[in-house]
C-alpha cells in the first residue's frame, strides 16, 4: 500500500484521482485546497488529514515522516494549470514522485526545468494522459502503427463541450492561468494526435476567441483539421436534443473513431499504470505543451487555407465584455 497526498482536493477532477487511489488500495494520508468545501472526502477518505493551508499541510507531513517514519510516495496534483510546477517540486523535494493532471505546464521551458528537479531528486513525474489509456485510441494508434509508413491521413476532429459562464470568471478564463481553450481543453488531443501521427510539421490558427479555436497540424503521418469550443450554441442540433453538453468527433479518411463511451474510468487505469511503472512523464508532454504554447502565442490567419467548416460559424461576443 502506498502513501499519497492530493493538493487540490475541493476541485472539479479530485474525485478521479480519490477514487483512483481508492480503487488501486492505496491510502491518502493528507489533502490540501485552500477552498474547505471538501465533503467529497467523507466518500472516499474520511480519514485524511485535511489542511486549508500550505504551512500546516507541510508541517504535518514532516510530522508524519519523523514521528511516525511515513514514507510519503505520491502527490496527486489536481491544482490550477499555472500551479502544477510547483506543486511537483514541492512533491519532488520531498522524496515522493508526482502525479499531475494535464496541461503538466503551459510552456516548453517549464518542462526542462522540471526535467532538471526529476534529475536532481531521483524522483519521477507522472502526467495524466487519459486519452492515451483509452482502448478506442489505442486501438488507433495500433492501426496507424501497421498501416503504411509515409501515409499522411486526413483527419478532422472536434470537441465541443459547453461551459457556462461561470469559466470565464474562474482561472479557466484567465490565459495566464489555463493558457486558454486550446491549452485547457485541446491538449489531451495534441497529445493524443502526436502520440499516434508523430512529429509535428506545421501548426497554424485559422481562430482564436474567448469561446473557440480553430486550427491546421501537419504531423508525419497526418494532416489535421481541428475545431475546439465551449459555446453550448456550437453543438450539433443532435446532440443538444438530447440534453448533452458534450459532442466528440474525430474521423480519419472520413471514417468516424467510436469514442463516445469509456471515458469514466480512465483515471484508474493510468493510476494503475503509474503504479506498475508505465506512467507517461515529462518527455512525453513535452510535445503537445510545445503545441499549445505555439497556438497560445501565434496570430490567428483567418479563414485561409484548409480550415475546419465550423471555423466559419459566426462568432460571438464575450458574456462579461
Ligand atoms: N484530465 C481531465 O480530464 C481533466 C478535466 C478537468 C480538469 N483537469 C485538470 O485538473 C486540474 C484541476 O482542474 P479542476 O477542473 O478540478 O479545477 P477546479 O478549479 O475545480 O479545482 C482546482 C482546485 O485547486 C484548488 N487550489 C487552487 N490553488 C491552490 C493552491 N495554491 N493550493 C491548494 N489548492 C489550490 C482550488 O481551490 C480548487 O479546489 C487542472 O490542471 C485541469 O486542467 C483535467
Amino acid at each position: 500500500m502506498k502513501n499519497f497526498a492530493l493538493i487540490g482536493a475541493a476541485g472539479y477532477i479530485a474525485p478521479r484521482h480519490l477514487k483512483a487511489i481508492k480503487e488501486t488500495d492505496n491510502n491518502l494520508v493528507a489533502a490540501l485546497d485552500n477552498f474547505d468545501s471538501v465533503g467529497i472526502m467523507d466518500s472516499y477518505f474520511p480519514n485524511t488529514d485535511f489542511f486549508v493551508e500550505f504551512e500546516r499541510f507541510d508541517r504535518h507531513l514532516e510530522k508524519l515522516k519523523y514521528d511516525k517514519g511515513l514514507t510519503l510516495d505520491y502527490v496527486s496534483i489536481c491544482t490550477p494549470n499555472y500551479l502544477h510546477d510547483a506543486h511537483i517540486r514541492m512533491a519532488l523535494r520531498r522524496g515522493a514522485d508526482a502525479i499531475c493532471e494535464k496541461p503538466l505546464v503551459l510552456n516548453p521551458w517549464n518542462i526542462d526545468a522540471l526535467a532538471h528537479i526529476e534529475e536532481e531528486t531521483g524522483r519521477k513525474i507522472n502526467n495524466i494522459l487519459q486519452l492515451r489509456v483509452h482502448p478506442s485510441i489505442i486501438a488507433l494508434k495500433e492501426k496507424i502503427k501497421n498501416g503504411p509508413k509515409d501515409k499522411k491521413y486526413e483527419v478532422d476532429l472536434t470537441y465541443l463541450t459547453s461551459r457556462g459562464h461561470w469559466y470565464y470568471t474562474s482561472w479557466k478564463g484567465d490565459v495566464s492561468k489555463s493558457g486558454g481553450i486550446a491549452t485547457n481543453i485541446g491538449v489531451h488531443f495534441y497529445d493524443m494526435l502526436s502520440w499516434i501521427f508523430g512529429k509535428v510539421q506545421q501548426n497554424v490558427v485559422h481562430v482564436h476567441t474567448h469561446d473557440r479555436a480553430a486550427g491546421y497540424l501537419e504531423f508525419e503521418n497526418a494532416r489535421v483539421r481541428w475545431f475546439l469550443s465551449i459555446n453550448f450554441d456550437l453543438l450539433p442540433a443532435e446532440a443538444k436534443a438530447k440534453g448533452k453538453s458534450t459532442y466528440r468527433s474525430i474521423t480519419v479518411e472520413g471514417e468516424e473513431l467510436e469514442f463516445s463511451e469509456g471515458f469514466t474510468d480512465l483515471h484508474t487505469i493510468s493510476y494503475q499504470e503509474i503504479l506498475k511503472g508505465n506512467g507517461y512523464g515529462v518527455e512525453d508532454a513535452r510535445q503537445s505543451i510545445e503545441i499549445v504554447h505555439n497556438i497560445r502565442n501565434q496570430q490567428a490567419v483567418g479563414l485561409n487555407g484548409d480550415y475546419h467548416p465550423l471555423a466559419k460559424e459566426k462568432l460571438s461576443s464575450h458574456p462579461f465584455h
